[in-house]
C-alpha cells in the first residue's frame, strides 16, 4: 500500500472519530494540525512523514477528554493501525507521540522525550492553539464549559500543576491566555514552528492589549 492510501484510510478513520466533538477539538482542528505538520516537514525531511502525518490525524482521538474509554479507544486504534500494515515499532512510536505529546504532562515534567516526528506533531498542535485561531478556540472552549469571558479581580495563575491545572474552578477565557497560550511560543520543538509562532503571538498580545482598553473604554 502506498503511503498516500495509508494515509487515506488515516483521515477517513480520524474523521469518523472525531466528527462530534463542540469542545475545540473536532476534525477542522486535526486537519489544521495535519497541515501545520506537512508545512513543518518540509524543513525536516529526515522526519517519517507517514509517522508523523498518522500521529497528527491520530493525535486526539484517545484523549481523555473526548472519550470515557481510552483503553477501548487504544485498541481501536492499534486493531485499526495492524489493519492498516503499521508494525510493531511504527504502532508503538504512535502511542508514543500520542502519550507524551499534551500541555499538562509537559507542565509536569513526566513527558517521555518525543522523536523527531513527535515534535513536529507537538509543534503543528501548540500552533493551532495560538494565534487567531487560537483566540477563536479559547472563546468557544469556554462558552462550551460555561468560563466568563473576562474577570478583572481573578489574577490568572501560571506555573500550575497538572492537578490545579485541571481543577480551574472560575477559569476567564482571558485568564486561559496568560496560563497557557501565551506560554506555548517558547514551548516549540523546532525552529520552523518558533518562526510561525512569533507572529501569531503578536496576534494574540494585540488582541489582549485591545480587550483590555475596550473592556475599560479607554479608547
Ligand atoms: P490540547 O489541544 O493540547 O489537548 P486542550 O484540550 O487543553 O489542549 O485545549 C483545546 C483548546 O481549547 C485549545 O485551543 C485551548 O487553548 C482551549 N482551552 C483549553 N482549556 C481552556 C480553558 N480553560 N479556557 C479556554 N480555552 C481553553
Ligand atoms: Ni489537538
Amino acid at each position: 500500500m502506498t503511503t498516500d492510501t495509508t494515509l487515506t484510510a488515516v483521515h477517513d478513520f480520524a474523521r469518523s472519530k472525531m466528527r462530534d466533538d463542540e469542545t475545540g477539538h473536532g476534525f477542522d482542528h486535526i486537519q489544521r494540525v495535519v497541515r501545520l505538520a506537512d508545512e513543518l516537514l518540509k524543513a525536516y525531511p529526515q522526519a517519517d512523514r507517514l509517522l508523523t502525518l498518522s500521529a497528527a490525524y491520530l493525535h486526539d482521538v484517545i484523549d481523555e477528554k473526548l472519550v470515557t474509554d481510552t483503553a477501548a479507544a487504544s485498541a481501536e486504534v492499534r486493531d485499526f493501525l495492524t489493519a492498516q500494515g503499521f508494525s510493531a515499532d511504527q504502532q508503538a512510536t504512535i502511542f508514543l507521540i500520542m502519550d507524551n505529546m499534551s500541555f499538562h504532562k509537559t507542565l509536569d515534567g513526566t513527558a517521555k522525550p518525543l522523536p523527531l516526528e513527535g515534535q513536529l506533531v507537538q509543534d503543528a498542535d501548540r500552533l493551532d492553539a495560538i494565534g487567531a485561531i487560537g483566540i477563536a478556540r479559547a472563546i468557544y472552549f469556554g462558552g462550551h464549559f460555561g468560563e466568563k469571558i473576562y474577570d478583572p479581580a481573578v489574577a490568572p495563575r501560571t506555573q500550575m500543576s497538572h492537578a490545579e491545572y485541571r481543577n480551574l474552578g472560575n477559569e476567564t477565557v482571558i485568564n486561559h491566555f496568560y496560563e497557557k497560550l501565551l506560554t506555548l511560543k517558547d514551548l516549540m520543538n523546532t525552529d520552523a514552528a518558533k518562526t510561525l509562532a512569533a507572529h501569531r503571538q503578536a496576534v494574540m498580545e494585540d488582541f489582549l492589549a485591545e480587550f483590555k482598553a475596550e473592556w475599560q473604554a479607554e479608547k
